[in-house]
């Protein structure tokens, strides 16, 4: 396990996004939030290397960064001053199941590909209350498409995910922990080609780095996450929702 972790946290520490995005994607989810003016305090929960903060700070928005690993933060820090945007970007190392804040802190809750970490209706609960009225949540997430599943998909992400389910199971779990969903959509292929592309040419490194056993299978569990997506992908995919606190 402990050999497994140093690879991956290697491994991940070296990429600018930790999961499938684009600065696009994010920007159409923030043109979806009604009435979301610049100046809003968003906050970024599972912020990871910090994509989707640098690139809501860039639209103007006051970025709360919130992740529970201490070396994403200070990247997120990084970036943001390189951007230009460190002044609207407060970056902290903290738990978004249990988070530290005030009931009404913000203006709009968001959370790119990390609410599955602690499973998404715990995260809906937790984060309800920090929003002010009719404040916005978007979040995007693992979700099976509609059609045919191949066998090889549906026993790799039994494994991996076991809690993944459809966009109508995604919403309803919305709708049950107060929210009103006011949309959605897919995150385009080349949101995928950007994660696992930057992804894939970092592994033969890290794999030389750490040779053990533990840490040569959580590598080929990548390959094998990748490879997965290149033949089934059409079979899922991530899923954005933008809600309102209803
Ligand atoms: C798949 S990454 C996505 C990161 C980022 N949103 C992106 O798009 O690159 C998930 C992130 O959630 C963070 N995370 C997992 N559990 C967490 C928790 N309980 N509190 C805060 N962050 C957590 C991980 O450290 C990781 O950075």
């Amino acid at each position: 396990m402990e050999f497994a972790l140093a690879a991956l946290f290697e491994l991940f520490e070296s990429l600018d996004q930790c999961a499938p995005g684009s600065r696009a994607a994010t920007l159409q989810a923030l043109q979806a939030c009604e009435g979301l003016a610049p100046g809003a305090r968003i906050v970024d929960f599972g912020c990871g290397p910090g994509p989707a903060t640098v690139a809501l700070a860039q639209a103007g928005y006051a970025v709360t960064a919130v992740d529970r690993h201490g070396p994403f933060i200070e990247t997120v820090r990084r970036r943001a001053a390189a951007a230009g945007v460190g002044d609207r970007v407060t970056a902290i190392v903290g738990d978004m199941r249990a988070p530290d804040f005030a009931d009404g802190a913000f203006d709009a809750v968001w959370s790119e590909g990390a609410a599955y970490s602690v499973g998404v209706p715990a995260a809906l609960a937790a984060w309800r209350r920090l929003l002010a009225p009719a404040g916005w949540l978007v979040l995007s997430e693992l979700c099976w498409r509609e059609g045919a599943r191949s066998a090889e998909a549906a026993a790799f992400w039994q494994r991996e995910y076991p809690d993944m389910g459809d966009v109508t199971q995604l919403e309803a779990r919305c709708a049950a922990a107060g929210y009103a969903v006011r949309g959605g959509f897919w995150l385009p292929a080349d949101a995928w080609a950007a994660y696992y592309g930057p992804l894939e040419a970092a592994v033969p490194a890290v794999r030389a780095r750490h040779p053990q056993a533990e840490a040569q299978a959580a590598l080929d569990d990548i390959g094998r996450e990748i490879a997965l997506w290149r033949r089934f992908g059409g079979e899922f995919g991530y899923r954005f929702v933008v809600a309102q606190r209803g």
